[in-house]
């Protein structure tokens, strides 16, 4: 079963990129950003305990992020591999992934970091606060401390995946067909 983690930092294409390349590889395309945005519109009890976090920019708690994606990943039994996208984003998060996946005797393929520097992060993200009505986009400060907060806690996993032999990266600076290409070459040779 293929198992791949899309990483990187805030605004480097991962959902972009996953939503591309789910079809091609047949892969279920889970995002805990966006499971964490559809319960925040339903105002459901978890979208309310994580709206706080997500509006400053800051992780949600792990244990209720760990909860939420292993209940997805169930939701899913036939599934021939899955792309998660913005998980996991600390080391509990990386081990609890690894201890739940070896439940069921299935590993991760590979983890691939997009590559982009702030700068047009931050454009980026501007850009789409003014239609996408993300409370996390709508000013550089938010935006900063999303970097922050991935520098801290999000890219010491470089070197857990390193160890494991399983950390890539790839540009991700371009047009998405071009991303995609340098992602189906990596993949494929995986
Ligand atoms: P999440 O939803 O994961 O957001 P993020 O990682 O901060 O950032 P994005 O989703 O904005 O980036 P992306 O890499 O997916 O880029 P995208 O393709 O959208 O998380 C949001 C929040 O939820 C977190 O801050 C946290 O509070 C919480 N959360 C989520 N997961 C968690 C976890 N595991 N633990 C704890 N808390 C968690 O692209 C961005 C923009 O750029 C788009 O407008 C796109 O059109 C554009 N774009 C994409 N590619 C290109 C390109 N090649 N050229 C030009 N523009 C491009
Ligand atoms: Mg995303």
């Amino acid at each position: 079963m293929k198992i791949l983690v899309f990483f990187g930092k805030p605004g480097a294409g991962k959902g972009t990129q996953a939503a591309l390349l789910k079809e091609h590889y047949n892969l279920v395309h889970i995002s805990t950003g966006d499971l964490f945005r559809y319960n925040i519109k339903n105002k459901t009890p978890l979208g309310i305990l994580a709206q706080s976090y997500i509006d400053g920019g800051d992780l949600v708690p792990d244990q209720v992020t760990i909860d939420m994606l292993e209940a997805e990943v169930q939701k899913n039994p036939n599934a021939a591999g899955f792309i998660f996208d913005g998980f996991p984003r600390t080391q509990a998060q990386a081990e609890a992934l690894d201890i739940f996946l070896a439940k069921q005797n299935l590993n991760i393929s590979a983890t691939v970091a997009l590559e982009a520097s702030d700068d047009v992060l931050v454009e980026r993200l501007l850009k789409r606060g003014e239609t996408s009505g993300r409370s996390d986009d709508q000013d550089e400060v938010k935006i900063r401390n999303r970097f922050e907060e991935y520098k801290q806690k999000t890219a010491p996993l470089k070197s857990y995946y390193q160890q494991q032999n399983k950390f890539h990266s790839v540009d991700g600076i371009g047009t998405l067909e071009e991303i995609s290409e340098r992602l189906t070459q990596l993949i494929d040779s995986i």
